[in-house]
């Protein structure tokens, strides 16, 4: 029998739940669906979050995981695939929410959305999902199994913060935060492939060199006190139209006030540092305030047309082998030791 991995509850003395590897029976598609016969799936910080139990609408007991690529394993007769121009055996990847189709605002029915894996909509750590076949999407020839395993929720998201939301162009000045982290360095090189000046941050200096790989022009670290000075002195003074941000706390208040340009766009969508004071220098400067999350299966599809214009391979930090090892992965990203992704290539499948 196949396998999957499930969001166990533990009792309320124990913190964390568990991600639980249990066998499980082999899906059957519906006339709208297809079966996919996953390859390899990819971590996100809110795995973490979940496991946490700091994660809101939880769905005990269903598969976790939001990324994945997998095979066309099965069509059902009636299917409706050909539409798409997707075949039995394709390389497909799998849209990482569902029920947000197109509205550049935010998901059309806020009731019926869910992002993948430990909620209503069920998550990709298995040998076989079943998903609607509008869901799945071509992998673009030139990636790997694993490197493509990376694109789909940290991709999505950075695409939508940096065109959606920060309307980046060429020539602009943008500040990415957390440079290790999944989000940031897709951000990074998809600001770079544009043309803008792309400038990081980063715990870790060794983290700011390796991000110069990807088209940075410098960046400091976020840890030092005065982080925002030693930036400005980098860049001769000259502050950021943008910054996309995946930490709020302490250091938001800085961005606000004299990192961003007066009618600079903080685009924010994450908050690994914690919340923030808000202040009234934000308003004084003119500044907007921009939340985003993930996007829409249209701007899903306009991000794999950017990546593949663009030549863009997605960072890969790290890659573990058979989805027994999520849990050690889980760990290996709670440690934020990575830069770039952590995949887990899937095998064994059992029928
Ligand atoms: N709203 C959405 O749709 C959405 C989508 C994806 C992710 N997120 C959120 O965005 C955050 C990042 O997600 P991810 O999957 O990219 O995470 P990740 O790969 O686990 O990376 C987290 C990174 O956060 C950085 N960080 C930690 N504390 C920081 C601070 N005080 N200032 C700046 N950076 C800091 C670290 O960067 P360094 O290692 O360089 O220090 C770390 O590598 C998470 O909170 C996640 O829940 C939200």
């Amino acid at each position: 029998m196949p396998s999957a991995v499930i969001l166990e509850q533990t009792p309320d003395d124990i913190k964390l739940h568990n991600a639980k590897l249990v066998k499980v029976p082999k899906p059957t598609p519906n006339p709208d669906e297809a079966l996919v016969k996953i390859k390899a799936v990819a971590l996100n910080h809110r795995d973490i979050w979940i496991l946490d139990g700091n994660y809101p609408k939880l769905v005990f007991n269903s598969v976790l995981g939001s990324d994945a690529i997998g095979t066309i394993a099965q069509l059902p007769d009636n299917h409706t695939l050909p539409s798409k121009n997707l075949k039995t055996g394709d390389r497909v990847l799998i849209m990482p929410s569902n029920g947000w189709i197109s509205n550049p605002l935010g998901p059309e029915d806020e009731t019926r959305y869910a992002i993948r894996g430990g909620s209503t909509s069920p998550g990709v750590y298995a040998h076989y999902t079943v998903n609607d076949q509008a869901d799945l999407f071509k992998v673009p020839e030139y990636l790997t199994d694993i490197e493509a395993a990376a694109l789909p929720l940290s991709g999505l998201t950075a695409f939508r913060a940096l065109f959606t939301k920060g309307q980046v162009t060429k020539g602009q000045n943008v500040l990415v935060t957390g440079i290790g982290g999944g989000v940031a360095l897709f951000a990074l090189q998809y600001a770079a492939a544009v043309g803008a000046n792309v400038y990081v941050t980063s715990s870790d200096e060794a983290k700011i060199e390796r991000a110069k790989q990807y088209g940075a022009k410098g960046g400091v670290n976020y840890r030092h006190a005065k982080w925002d000075e030693e930036l400005l002195q980098l860049t001769g003074g000259q502050k950021f139209h943008v910054v996309i941000d995946s930490a709020n706390g302490a250091n938001t208040g800085a961005i606000l006030s004299s990192v961003l340009i007066f009618g600079g766009k903080f685009v924010s969508f994450g908050q690994t540092a914690g919340s923030f004071e808000l202040g009234r220098l934000y308003f004084v400067r003119q500044i907007s305030i921009l939340g985003t999350t993930m996007g829409s299966r249209a701007e899903f599809e306009q991000m794999l047309d950017f990546v593949t214009k663009h030549n863009i391979r997605p960072v890969v930090g790290d890659v573990f082998h058979g989805l027994e090892k999520i849990p050690d992965a889980i760990q290996h990203l709670r440690d934020a030791k990575h830069f770039g992704k952590v995949v887990i290539t899937v095998d064994g499948h059992e029928e």
